[in-house]
């Protein structure tokens, strides 16, 4: 199987990020991109599956639903590229589909090599798929994939799990426009937002009663202390997710259950005070309205909308536009 030149994680990146992060005074972050070790990776399919966690389920119903009508969609597709492809377990609900028409590449874009690993061997016995794993950022493995597809062919991406949500808001238009710039004319993007939905059933979602997502956020820190020298005591930190009414989000934290110093490698220490948070993952939910607006200032027409109503959940059908104005994607990867 080819691999074309990734950029998996660099350790001297993640230590400047998680020194850079951690420094801030007044609320330390880390990014939630790193929340997808091996072990990260591992919890996070297992909390797919929690009765509590709906948001992967309706996201599998639409695809089921709606996967034969996608191949109308797309004329002439050469390429699938996911996104963030976490394991096969939503191309594989419409590959079959869309090989139909002619052979057809997958390129799994995704930082985590142990989720590329369970893509890619969820899918390999897909007749007429040639699949070909990118271990890079969203952009950057993007552009590669979008380097081997042949002219006069089009593309479809599939950014789906609502991962646009970890993004704030402006942030997620720019990350729409870099999109659109790696996107010819008759390329598609099916976009997976979570809807605004029932309190209750939102804080359940990133509370279960198993501690699944608690294990998910707290191995953060694990991975920091197994990466770069560490050294963190989980016992000392607990998993809190709020619900932020006002921006429509939840946030992620590790609150510190003490005063305490933690050191990072040689030189570097960091100072949390008891009840001090570690912000680490935010997941904006959307309106309806509110993906196909952003979709239109990034340069995309919402050609389609489908909505799970068991667990408001949404997939837009999303063709590039042009863009007004010089609006460009600055340094989004
Ligand atoms: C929430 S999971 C979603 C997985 C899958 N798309 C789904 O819908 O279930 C996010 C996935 O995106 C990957 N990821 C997160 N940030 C990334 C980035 N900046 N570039 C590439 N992959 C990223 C993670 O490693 C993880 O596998």
């Amino acid at each position: 199987m080819s691999r074309p030149p990734g950029h998996p994680v660099s350790l001297t990146e993640f230590e400047a990020d998680v020194r850079a992060g951690l420094s801030k005074a007044d609320q330390k972050e880390l990014y939630s991109k790193y929340l997808y070790d091996d072990l990260g990776t591992a919890l996070f399919e297992a909390i797919t599956l929690l009765p509590e966690y709906g948001l992967t389920r309706a996201d599998l119903r639409l695809l089921d639903g709606h996967a034969r009508e996608l191949s109308n969609w797309c004329v002439n597709l050469s390429t699938v590229v996911e996104l963030g492809s976490g394991s096969g377990e939503k191309a594989r609900r419409i590959l079959p589909h869309l090989v139909k028409t002619g052979p057809l590449t997958y390129c799994p874009v995704d930082l985590s090599g142990a989720a590329l690993n369970r893509c890619v061997r969820d899918v390999d016995d897909i007749t007429g798929l040639k699949i070909i794993p990118i271990e890079d950022s969203y952009i950057s493995g993007l552009a590669s994939a979008s380097k081997l597809r042949k002219a006069e062919t089009s593309m479809l991406v599939l950014f789906l799990g609502s991962s646009i949500g970890n993004f704030d808001p402006p942030v997620a238009e720019q990350f729409l426009i870099a999109v659109r710039e790696k996107l010819k004319s008759g390329d598609v993007l099916l976009l997976g937002t979570d809807l605004v939905k029932d309190l209750d059933q939102i804080l359940a979602a990133y509370n279960d009663p198993l501690g699944l997502t608690a294990a998910f956020n707290l191995n953060l820190l694990l991975r920091i202390n197994r990466a770069l020298g560490a050294n963190f005591d989980v016992r000392q930190f607990e998993h809190e997710a709020r619900y932020n009414l006002a921006d429509q989000r939840i946030e992620m934290h590790l609150r510190s259950k003490s005063d305490q110093v933690i050191s990072i490698g040689s030189g570097f220490t960091v100072t949390l005070k008891k009840d001090e948070t570690i912000w680490t993952e935010s997941s904006y939910k959307f309106r309806p309205e509110q993906i196909r607006s952003m979709s239109e200032r990034s340069g995309f027409s919402c050609e389609a909308q489908w909505i799970d109503e068991e667990w408001p959940f949404a997939q837009s059908l999303l063709r590039i536009t042009s863009l007004h104005g010089d609006r460009r994607a600055g340094l989004i990867e």
